[in-house]
C-alpha cells in the first residue's frame, strides 16, 4: 500500500508526504502543504510539502556539489545503480500504481503498465548510456587545409551539470524517469519538480532511487505551488538544463529560461487523415485507442479525424459502435473512460462541447458529465470555425471533419499551431509517404495511431509542440555537451 512498509519514511502523518533533498525525506520549514484532489471523489487524497524558495536554493547547491563527484563515478557504476533502481521500481509497482489511480484517475491496469514501462526505460537507458557514453572521437589536424599532423583532438560527451526535470500529470512516473535516467547516466544531477496531481506517485518513485543507494544530494525532489517556486526554479542560475513535458507553460518557460539547453514536449492536435481506400475497421480501432485511451489525456492522442467524405458515414458508424462499448466509471474498476484530472479541465472540455453545439456539430452520443467524469463523445460534421477543430480538449471528446481532398486534410493539419504527431490511413504506401512528407509534425504514423513509444524511439514536436528530441538516445545526447582535449606535438 502507498506510504506503508518500505515507503513509510516518506510519509509525515496521515496522507502528508515529505520532500526529498540531501538523501533525506524532509518537512518543509514553510509549515504549509499543497492538497492533491482525487479526480474521482473530488476530495483531498494526499498532501505534499509546499517548499520555499530558500529550500530550492539549498537543493540547487546540494545538486551542484553532488554532480561534481558523480561525474567522476565510473560509468559502469552509474549504470549499476540505475539497474538497481529499475528493479526496485518494478518490484514495488503496486503501491506506485495505487497512487496513480488515486491522484490522476488512471485506470488500474494502465497504472501498473506505466510503472513497469518506467523500470524498463531506466534499465534500457543504463545500457544505452554505457554504449554511447563509452565512445568518443579522435581527430587529426592534417585533414584541414594548411595543417600538418601536429595536433590531435580527443572528444567525448560530458555532463551539463544540474538538470531540472518537470514531468506532467498524465505520466508522472514514466515521463519523470525519461528525464532522470538519461541525466544520471550522463553524469548530471537532478532536481525534480513533480506536477501537483501525480506528486505522490513521483515521491514513491524517487524513494526507489533512494533505496538503490544513489549518493546524497544527487537526486532531489521539491514539491510546492507553481506560483511560489515555479519561475524561481526555471529561472534559477544553478540550473544547467531543463527537460519539461506539459502544456503551454513550456512556452513561457522557454522565454524566461537562461542560455541553457531545453527539451520541451508540449501539446498536440494530432490529426488522423483517412483516405477512401483505408481499412475502416483498422481505422476505427485506432481512433478508439488513439482518441480515448486514458480518456484522451495524452499529448499524442488522436485529436481530430479528417476523413474523406465518401467514407465518412461508414467510418463514423464503426467508431460510434465502438464508443458504445467503452466502459465509463472509476479507475479502480479499470474502466476505459475515467474522470478527467480536475474540475477546471472538465469545465474547459465542456466549453469546447458547448461551442460545437452552438455552431451545429452533429452529436453522435448525448453529452453527459458527472463531476469530472465525461462520457466519450464523437462530434461529426465539425467545421473549422469551431474551437474543437483547433484546440486540444485533453478529454474524451473527438471531432470529425469531413474533407473532399487530401490537400484539404494536409492543409488543416499544417494550419494548426501544434505539430507533434499525426497519422494517415491508406493502403497506398506511395501516397502515404507523400502525405507524411507534407504533414508538418514531428512524426507521422502510417496505418497506426500516434504514440510516443517504444521509449527508445525518437520523439519530438515542432511549432508549439516543443523543441528538442526525446527518446532514450536523444535524451542522453541532449543532456551532454562535447568536451575536447587537444594535444600538440612539437
Ligand atoms: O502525453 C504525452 C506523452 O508523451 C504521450 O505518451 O504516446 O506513450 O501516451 P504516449
Amino acid at each position: 500500500m502507498a506510504g506503508t512498509g518500505l515507503f513509510a519514511e516518506i510519509l509525515d502523518g496521515e496522507h502528508v508526504y515529505k520532500y526529498y533533498a540531501d538523501g533525506e525525506w524532509k518537512k518543509s520549514t514553510s509549515g504549509k502543504t499543497v492538497a492533491i484532489i482525487n479526480p474521482t471523489t473530488r476530495k483531498t487524497q494526499y498532501k505534499v510539502q509546499a517548499c520555499s524558495q530558500e529550500e530550492v536554493n539549498k537543493v540547487m547547491d546540494l545538486a551542484k556539489t553532488a554532480q561534481k563527484l558523480w561525474a567522476k563515478t565510473p560509468l559502469w557504476k552509474r549504470a549499476e545503480l540505475l539497474h538497481k533502481a529499475a528493479a526496485i521500481l518494478k518490484e514495488h509497482k503496486a503501491p506506485i500504481a495505487e497512487c496513480l489511480v488515486k491522484e490522476i484517475a488512471k485506470p488500474a491496469k494502465d497504472s501498473v503498465t506505466e510503472v513497469v514501462r518506467s523500470g524498463d526505460l531506466v534499465s534500457y537507458t543504463a545500457e544505452e548510456g554505457v554504449r554511447i557514453l563509452g565512445e568518443g572521437k579522435f581527430l587529426v589536424s592534417d585533414s584541414f587545409p594548411g595543417n600538418e599532423r601536429t595536433k590531435y583532438c580527443l572528444t567525448s560527451k560530458i555532463p551539463l551539470g544540474v538538470v531540472l526535470a518537470i514531468p506532467p500529470f498524465n505520466y508522472p512516473v514514466n515521463l519523470a524517469v525519461s528525464k532522470i535516467a538519461p541525466a544520471l547516466i550522463a553524469g548530471n544531477s537532478i532536481v525534480l519538480k513533480p506536477p501537483t496531481q501525480g506528486a505522490v506517485s513521483c515521491l514513491h518513485m524517487v524513494h526507489c532511487f533512494h533505496l538503490a543507494g544513489f549518493p546524497k544530494g544527487l537526486i532531489n525532489c521539491v514539491t510546492g505551488k507553481g506560483s511560489e517556486i515555479g519561475d524561481f526554479l526555471t529561472m534559477h542560475p544553478g540550473v544547467n538544463c531543463i527537460s519539461f513535458t506539459g502544456g503551454d507553460t513550456g512556452i513561457a518557460i522557454s522565454k524566461k529560461a537562461g542560455m541553457i539547453p531545453l527539451q520541451m514536449e508540449l501539446g498536440g492536435k494530432d490529426a488522423c487523415i483517412v483516405l477512401e481506400d483505408a481499412d475502416l475497421d483498422l481505422v476505427a480501432a485506432n481512433i478508439i485507442k488513439g482518441g480515448f485511451s486514458y480518456s484522451g489525456q495524452r499529448c499524442t492522442a488522436v485529436k481530430v479525424v479528417l476523413v474523406m467524405e465518401s467514407v465518412a458515414d461508414s467510418l463514423v458508424e464503426k467508431v460510434k459502435a465502438k464508443v458504445a462499448k467503452l466502459t465509463v466509471g472509476p479507475p479502480e474498476d479499470d474502466c476505459d473512460i475515467t474522470p478527467v484530472v480536475s474540475e477546471s479541465s472538465a469545465n474547459y472540455i465542456e466549453g469546447l462541447v458547448k461551442d460545437a453545439k452552438e455552431k451545429g456539430a452533429t452529436f453522435c452520443q448525448e453529452y453527459k458529465r458527472e463531476g469530472n467524469l465525461i462520457w466519450p463523445l464523437l462530434l461529426d460534421n465539425v467545421r473549422p470555425d469551431m474551437r474543437i477543430a483547433w484546440e486540444e480538449p485533453f478529454g474524451p471528446v473527438l471531432p470529425v471533419l469531413r474533407i473532399n481532398s487530401v490537400e484539404e486534410g494536409i492543409h488543416h493539419c499544417n494550419a494548426s499551431n501544434f505539430g507533434l504527431q499525426g497519422c494517415i490511413f491508406t493502403k497506398d504506401i506511395n501516397k502515404a509517404m507523400l502525405i507524411s512528407d507534407a504533414m508538418e509534425t514531428g512524426t507521422v504514423q502510417i496505418n497506426s495511431a500516434p504514440a510516443r513509444g517504444p521509449d527508445h524511439f525518437p520523439f519530438q514536436g515542432i511549432k508549439d509542440s516543443g523543441i528538442g528530441s526525446q527518446g532514450i538516445t536523444n535524451s542522453i545526447n541532449m543532456m551532454t555537451k562535447i568536451g575536447n582535449i587537444l594535444l600538440e606535438t612539437p
